[in-house]
């Protein structure tokens, strides 16, 4: 709870950012950083797929969450299995946010927003990319790093290291 203008206590405002983040890009970190301007406490959650491979370990990708979100104190880093709704009931947060980068994300992204809504009422927020990252998502940073591709503004600094170290062309 945090103090209220009345003396009194306000509910503490909890949102939820879920992902893959393999790896987390800059396009994800605008979206956690506005989200934490927003609510007083986010949780980025990384989802454990076990049918779906991925480049980095659930583990890896976490740590590369916490250095990246190091300067928002209202943020922090977590895993989930299974429904994203029974997360947010057993964390009680009530908001998902989402970043949407374009008209061809939005289907899908409504799809789920109104069946998590129907499951369990948790609500949705879907927020803008900045146009500066409209274009951008891991698997298309994963594919130009391989073939040495110069990704270095669309990843953090500890990202861009570990992704030419795990995926680039000499490896
Ligand atoms: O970064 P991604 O891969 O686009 O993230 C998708 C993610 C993990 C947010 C989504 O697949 C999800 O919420 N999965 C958890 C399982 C779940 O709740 N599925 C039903 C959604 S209606």
């Amino acid at each position: 709870m945090k103090p209220s203008a009345e003396g009194g206590t306000d509910q503490v405002r909890r949102a939820l950012c879920p992902g893959s983040f393999d790896p987390v890009t800059n396009g994800h970190i605008d979206i956690i950083g506005r989200a934490a301007n927003l609510y007083d406490e986010v949780t980025v959650a990384v989802f454990v797929n076990q049918s779906k491979s991925s480049l980095f370990s659930v583990d890896e990708r976490k740590a590369m969450l916490v250095e990246v979100s190091a300067e928002y104190p209202n943020v922090q880093i977590d895993t989930f299995e299974g429904l994203v709704v029974d997360y947010c009931r057993e964390h009680d947060i009530p908001v998902i946010v989402k970043g949407l980068r374009a008209v061809s994300d939005f289907d899908y992204e409504l799809q789920m927003a109104q069946m998590n809504r129907g499951l369990a009422g948790i609500d949705t927020l879907f927020m803008p990319t900045n146009p500066e990252y409209s274009f951008l998502a891991s698997s298309l940073v994963k594919e130009i790093a391989k073939w040495g591709g110069d990704v270095a503004s669309l990843v953090p600094p500890n990202v861009l290291k570990r992704l030419i170290e795990r995926a680039g062309p000499s490896t």
